[in-house]
């Protein structure tokens, strides 16, 4: 099965309890780094958003509360996780999000469109990171702003954090993914994916190598995830 294939099983998998186990798992802590994500970005009037593998809208959500008046569309290749997104918005009277299926690899948007690309905890389950980077840029405006948010391989950390990290990557939230969403593989999956994600300086110069520019990352929660930023 390609991976491609083997991500939207996942993703149609846990749809239905995505959000309960984004809470579990992270402690409420994916609450803090999507605040901090959204917070950090100076939307201006008006502006038309991108939020990238947007999943149930927490990205797009969290930006139309702090800039009512930007133009928001959430873009990912599974219905579902779009579906659970829509009912939750809706019920939220947030109705103004437009909602797209499509592949981030190719995505259906004309060139130079967007102000601000956002993507969080998504770049890292696209199988073709170059060819989604590739096309963010693409439909960015010039001077268009990318806001990424993904985990790190924790790889510098002491080694007594290390051990209690996996365990609790390894153990633990396979075992909430088994007991909540009825499927252990797929959250085993989703921490396997972490540790073969790029090291934060070698994403940031992938993103350079699309084309961004200024770009830079922070680090959060003893670097756990990373935030990135780049600039077209
Ligand atoms: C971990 S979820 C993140 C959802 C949301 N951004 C959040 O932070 O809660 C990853 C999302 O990436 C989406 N995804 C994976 N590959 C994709 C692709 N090639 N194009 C667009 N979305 C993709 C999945 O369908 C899933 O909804």
């Amino acid at each position: 099965m390609s991976i491609k294939n083997k991500i939207q099983e996942i993703f149609d998998s846990v749809a239905s309890h995505y959000d309960i186990m984004n809470d579990l798992m992270s402690l409420g802590m994916h609450r803090v780094w999507k605040n901090t994500m959204v917070n950090s970005i100076r939307f201006t009037k008006n502006a038309k958003v991108l939020d990238i593998a947007g999943g149930t809208g927490d990205i797009a959500e969290r930006i139309a509360r702090i800039e009512p008046s930007s133009k928001i569309t959430v873009c990912d290749i599974n219905q579902n996780m779009l579906n659970y997104g829509r009912d939750k918005v809706i019920n939220a009277n947030q109705l103004k999000l437009k909602w797209v299926c499509a592949d981030a690899e190719h995505l259906p948007f004309r060139d130079s469109v967007f102000d601000y690309c956002t993507i969080a905890f998504g770049i890292r389950n696209i199988a073709d990171r170059k060819k989604a980077l590739t096309e963010i840029y693409r439909v960015l405006k010039p001077a268009g702003q990318f806001t990424c948010l993904e985990f790190a391989p924790m790889h510098y950390q002491h080694k007594a954090f290390i051990t209690l990290y996996d365990l609790y990557s390894f153990k633990v939230i396979p075992e909430i993914g088994n007991i909540i969403a009825k499927d252990r593989s797929a959250y085993e999956y989703l921490v396997s994916s972490i540790r073969k994600f790029p090291i934060q300086i070698d994403f940031k110069k992938e993103i350079e190598n699309a084309g961004f520019i200024n770009v830079r990352f922070n680090n959060m929660s003893y670097g756990i995830v990373a935030l990135y930023y780049g600039k077209k």
